[in-house]
């Protein structure tokens, strides 16, 4: 098991990719904490990997406050002892054009996905440094990297993730603190298939716009992931990985 004996926290664990993130660290030895604003989903998550054998806890907490950012820590440090790896998981999907972001659009988008993985990052480093290192994913996205209408302040936060895991590698080096950024493309979660309903296109229509002519599935960025937070990356900082079937090769 790759994650034996590691305690991970996991924001956004309560659907989508990060839910399977949590459910497969958990199956690779983990500790896990399942960080959410939704209750029920995230307290499902903890659910679905105790139910298999794992060890999970729920912590309800907004990423954009800083008192919850700091409390995860605290409260994973009271259950578990350590903190030896962050995924910044957890996003606000704003998703407007430039003539209608209002300031609301911009602060939510900001909030939630830069500052939000700052304070996170900011907080449960401090308890990687006593254990003496850890690892910090960020999860980024195709839209940080490929301009399309309708997708400017969440592209923008997604793109800033990318320069954001490479400062933070650069300052946390030294204490033997890992950051990177994986940056998935079209995955097929419940939020892509009711994006898909509303802009009026298909699954099949959204795959033939890769060169793997398919979207991918939530275990698949889980496992980019988990090579980044695992020890078969210790040699890994400051990188970015595209799990995004060569959509941003083309
Ligand atoms: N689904 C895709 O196609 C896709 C593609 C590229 C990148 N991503 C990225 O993957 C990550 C997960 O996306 P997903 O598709 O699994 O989404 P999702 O909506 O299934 O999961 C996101 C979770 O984050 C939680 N969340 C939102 N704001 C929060 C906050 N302030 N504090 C705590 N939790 C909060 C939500 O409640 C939700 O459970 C995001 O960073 C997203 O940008 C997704």
């Amino acid at each position: 098991m790759r994650l034996e004996s590691k305690v991970a926290i996991i924001t956004g664990a309560a659907s989508g990719i990060g839910r399977a993130t949590a459910e497969l660290f958990a199956e690779e030895g983990a500790k896990v904490v399942v960080v959410d604003i939704n209750s029920a989903e995230g307290e499902q998550t903890v659910t679905n990997i105790r139910s298999r054998g794992g060890k999970a806890r729920f912590v309800h907490a907004d990423i954009s406050k800083e008192e919850d950012a700091k409390r995860i820590s605290e409260e994973t440090v009271k259950a578990y002892g350590q903190i030896d790896i962050l995924v910044n998981n957890a996003a606000a999907f704003v998703f407007k054009r430039l003539e209608e972001a209002t300031v609301e659009d911009w602060q939510r988008a900001l909030s939630v996905n830069i500052m939000g993985t700052a304070l996170c990052t900011k907080y449960a480093t401090a308890h990687m440094k006593k254990v003496g290192g850890g690892a910090v994913v960020n999860v980024g996205s195709v839209h940080g990297f490929v301009g399309q209408p309708g997708y400017l302040p969440y592209a923008a936060t997604k793109a800033a993730l990318v320069q954001m895991s490479r400062n933070m590698a650069v300052e946390l080096g030294s204490f033997n603190i890992r950051v990177n950024c994986v940056c998935p493309g079209a995955v097929l979660t419940e939020h892509t298939l009711h994006r898909l309903k509303e802009l009026g296109s298909t699954v099949e229509e959204m795959g033939a716009q890769h060169p793997l002519k398919r979207g991918s599935r939530p275990r698949e960025s889980a496992a980019a992931i988990l090579f980044m937070a695992s020890e078969e990356a210790s040699f890994v900082t400051g990188a970015f990985l595209m799990v995004d079937g060569g959509y941003t090769a083309q």
